[in-house]
């Protein structure tokens, strides 16, 4: 088949490359230049493990190509996915300028019938909306299927390849039998594609992110809970963990979720609720408890310092919101960076993959380090922010040489109380007892 995909950025760059990747011919779009340069030249935006091979191997087959030009993607594709950002609105609501954006220059472009797939994450009726302003706006004939993706970043080849599940919102039969003749390949070993309705498939996203969100808080409430009582939230979470009616995934206890969808998609949901009159209880709770954690962790940054970090160095491992990714967006290693800045403290920081991102982000007024220990020498305490494998097994013995102050603030729980203070360092963690 051939295939648009507009926006080419963490959701559309994988989901074209993958589609490209079992034999379609697929066309990217994005109205960023610089990222269809960079693109065209073979170079990556954004990181994610895999993804670089599988986009030299695709367009090296000449089954995946990058364009500015909606014309040039549209022409000859059938289905042309939406991948474009539902941000938040400074109210908190979904902001769907690109997807309509989007939309129209679809209808501009449209030289006949074609298939719109939403993979956008938009609120429940927003395709209903669109659909409408699409027959407005083009006399030409389409279906519109809604197609949530729900892949995470740092595995998201891996995830697009390989998903639990397909859901497919969809209004006519034979639309239906496209969508399942082109995810074929993705669910050779038995995992369902689910059709439903248009408006369910779009509430879907929402509860699971939902649900993956409220699993994270309350174990993190459990984590204030446990340092109340002498607990230790690590034990817990295994005792937790091995219920087969609850298993493993995310319920590791941190300093809360970031990235581009739970915090957002939580708060866009709530105000689904809140315009039919109906209180959602729970996602705001969710939210507040994850405002609440990286606050926490602040404080007790703050505290140890006397409330006085200005002329402190600070080296900070980890700024992207998770290991595996260069995203930054809603990581709560912001929160801890922007409140050092703000005290007055010499921030420095390592991170395996955000360098660019971070020198976005903050200019000069973070020092970026390329090497683990480099951040440490001099410094007055380490803060871990996200749990990239490398920071696993450190050598703590080199940390205690090359720190001023031998304080680590973990918001990860790497390490064990224990090992720390063997090799004399103050630490703190998460839900656990202080040491
Ligand atoms: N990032 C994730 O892990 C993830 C997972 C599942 C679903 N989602 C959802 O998928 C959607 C995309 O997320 P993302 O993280 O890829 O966003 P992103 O910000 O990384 O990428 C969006 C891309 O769309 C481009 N764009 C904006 N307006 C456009 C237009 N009118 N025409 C063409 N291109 C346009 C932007 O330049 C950008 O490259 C969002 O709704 C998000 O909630 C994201």
């Amino acid at each position: 088949m051939k295939i648009a995909v507009i926006g080419t950025g963490h959701v559309g760059l994988v989901v074209g490359t993958g589609l490209a990747d079992t034999g379609h011919y697929v066309t990217c779009v994005d109205l960023d230049e610089e990222k269809i340069a960079c693109l065209q030249s073979g170079q990556l935006p954004v990181y994610e493990p895999g993804l670089e091979e599988l986009v030299a191997r695709n367009v090296e087959e000449e089954r995946l190509k990058f364009t500015t030009e909606f014309s040039q993607a549209i022409r000859d594709a059938l289905l042309v996915f939406i991948c474009v950002g539902t941000p938040s609105t400074p109210r908190g609501d979904a902001d769907l300028s690109q997807v309509y954006d989007a939309i129209d220059r679809i209808a501009e472009a449209m030289p006949g019938y074609r298939i719109i797939v939403n993979k956008s994450t938009c609120p429940v009726g927003t395709t209903e909306a669109f659909k409408l302003r699409l027959s407005q706006k083009t006399k030409q004939p389409f279906d519109v299927v809604v197609n949530p993706e729900f892949l995470r970043q740092g595995a998201a080849v891996d995830d697009f390849m390989r998903p639990d599940r397909i859901i497919v919102g969809c209004e006519d039969v034979r639309v239906e039998e496209i969508m399942k003749e082109l995810y074929a390949p993705f669910l050779r070993t038995g995992k369902p594609l689910l059709l439903m309705s248009i408006r369910s498939a779009e509430m879907s996203k929402y509860a699971v992110n939902a649900m993956l969100a409220a699993r994270i808080s309350l174990m993190n409430e459990f984590a204030n809970l446990c340092e109340a009582y002498g607990a230790d939230i690590n034990e817990v979470r295994e005792g937790v963990a091995a219920d087969s009616r609850i298993g493993p995934s995310y319920i590791f206890p941190g300093i809360g979720f970031g990235g581009s969808c739970l915090p957002k998609d939580l708060v866009a949901c709530s105000h689904l609720a809140e315009e039919k009159g109906l209180k959602a209880h729970i996602l705001d709770a969710v939210t507040a408890v994850n405002v609440n954690q990286q606050a926490r962790f602040v404080e007790t940054i703050l505290a140890y310092y006397g409330h006085r970090v200005a002329g402190k160095r600070i080296a900070l491992w980890g700024v992207s919101f998770k290991p595996k990714t260069d995203d930054l967006r809603e990581g709560p290693a912001l929160r801890v960076i922007d409140a050092l800045l703000e005290g007055g403290a010499e921030v420095v920081v390592y991170d395996p993959a955000a360098d660019a991102n971070i020198h976005k982000q903050y200019g000069d007024r973070v020092r970026v380090v390329t090497k683990t220990y480099l951040a440490l020498e001099q410094a007055d305490g380490l803060v871990i922010t996200t749990e990239w494998n490398e920071f696993r097994r450190p050598d703590y013995e080199r940390m205690a040489s090359l720190m001023r102050e031998k304080v680590i603030f973990d918001g990860r729980n790497l390490y064990t109380a224990k090992t720390l203070r063997e090799h004399g360092f103050r630490y703190f963690s998460i839900g656990r007892v202080s040491v």
